[in-house]
């Protein structure tokens, strides 16, 4: 799985299986039970750590393709297109609502999983309906916004429903002619008035912060922020504060509770940008705290152990457990690990 994965580790898959059609998802399902195998879902691998063993079973990459606009600024995107083509495509065409998510790698079908968000905007906030395999039900299924259970870096689809649903295509209400978001202050600093504007000055904020999954960059080997940002009660935050002796940025979040920069956290727990463990290929960008890097020949397990070693300093330091964010595969032994596949 090295070349699938934008962090570029990993051992590989049993099978792999590209979609090039919807009708190849319930084939790909088949196929997998044929061989008694588990599978796995997979989008542009942006947001992915392979173990180093592999996957011993069927990956299945959802890579058709293409955008079909229903008129009035709906676009049904198909789950393979991606993401970043999709924004463009509507940033040309004056449709507002995804220009802050700009730079942002992988695929459309792997968006409303993880509600991709970036610079004040959530795919949540623009998503009309997703349409999937439902592999309980054996029938594809469509499933209103309402329905996805979105939250931050979350949804139905990889909270209580995961690996339930394969997503084929995301049908999406934009705004015609309408106007960037600018809620997020570091972009709206630079007074974008245009949504041509507005994705040009995200994708050269990403680029500063090494965000921006550019070939040739050896900072690109990373999968984005590899932590989220914890959601704590307001008395912990105090607490924080006391400790660190400064305050920490924060967001507001749901059920009265805020969102802490893990970022912060980390740099006051002795993690640093450009950080390299003594030994082993994987480090911490030069850019940003959250992004672990492979500056070259590293491991799955030399990235989990410089993950786990910054998730128990800053345990330690504040008491907040750091949630790991990429999709990890392989690395749990699955019933059909041993002879019973293949
Ligand atoms: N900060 C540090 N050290 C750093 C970087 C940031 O201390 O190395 C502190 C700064 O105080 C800064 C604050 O953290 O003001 C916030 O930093 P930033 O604006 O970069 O945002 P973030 O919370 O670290 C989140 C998303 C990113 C998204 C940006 C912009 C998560 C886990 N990450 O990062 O998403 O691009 O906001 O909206 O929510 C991703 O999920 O893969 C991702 C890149």
């Amino acid at each position: 799985m090295v070349e699938r994965t934008t962090l570029r580790v990993g051992g590989p898959a049993r099978w792999l299986i590209e979609t090039q059609a919807e009708g190849d998802i319930p084939a790909a399902l088949q196929f997998a039970r044929a061989q008694d195998c588990p599978w796995f879902a997979m989008g542009g691998g942006s947001n992915l750590l392979v173990s180093d063993t592999g996957f011993a079973g069927v990956v299945i990459r959802l890579a058709h393709s293409g955008i079909i606009d229903l008129g009035g600024g709906r676009l049904a995107v198909a789950a393979g297109e991606p993401w970043d083509r999709l924004v463009a495509w509507s940033v040309e065409r004056s449709l507002a609502g995804i220009e802050c998510l700009s730079g942002i790698p992988g695929t459309v079908g792997a968006t409303p999983v993880q509600n991709v968000g970036a610079y004040g905007q959530e795919v949540a906030q623009t998503i009309e309906q997703v349409r999937a395999w439902d592999t309980v039900a054996a029938q594809w299924v469509e499933l209103g916004a309402g329905e996805c259970g979105f939250s931050y870096r979350a949804s139905r689809f990889n909270q209580q429903d995961r690996g339930r649903f394969l997503i084929s295509q995301v049908i999406f209400q934009l705004r015609p002619d309408g106007s960037p978001t600018l809620v997020y202050p570091e972009l709206a600093d630079r007074k974008p008035a245009t949504l041509a504007e507005a994705r040009a000055a995200v994708i050269e904020i990403r680029r500063g912060k090494a965000m921006l999954l550019e070939a040739g960059r050896a900072e690109s080997r990373s999968a984005g922020s590899f932590f989220k940002n914890p959601t704590v009660a307001p008395d912990l935050i105090a607490t924080i504060m006391a400790a660190a002796g400064s305050a920490p940025p924060t967001y507001p979040a749901t059920g009265g509770l805020r969102k802490i920069s893990a970022a912060w956290l980390l740099e006051r727990s002795g993690f640093n940008k450009g950080y390299r463990p003594p030994t082993g290929g994987a480090g911490i960008s030069s850019h940003h705290v959250l992004a672990l890097v492979n500056y070259g020949g590293a491991t799955a397990a030399e990235v989990m152990a410089l993950a786990e070693s910054m998730q128990a300093a800053v345990e330690q330091r504040f008491g907040v457990r750091l949630e790991i964010e990429p999709v990890r595969l392989g690395f749990e032994p699955s019933a059909a690990d041993g002879d019973l596949c293949g």
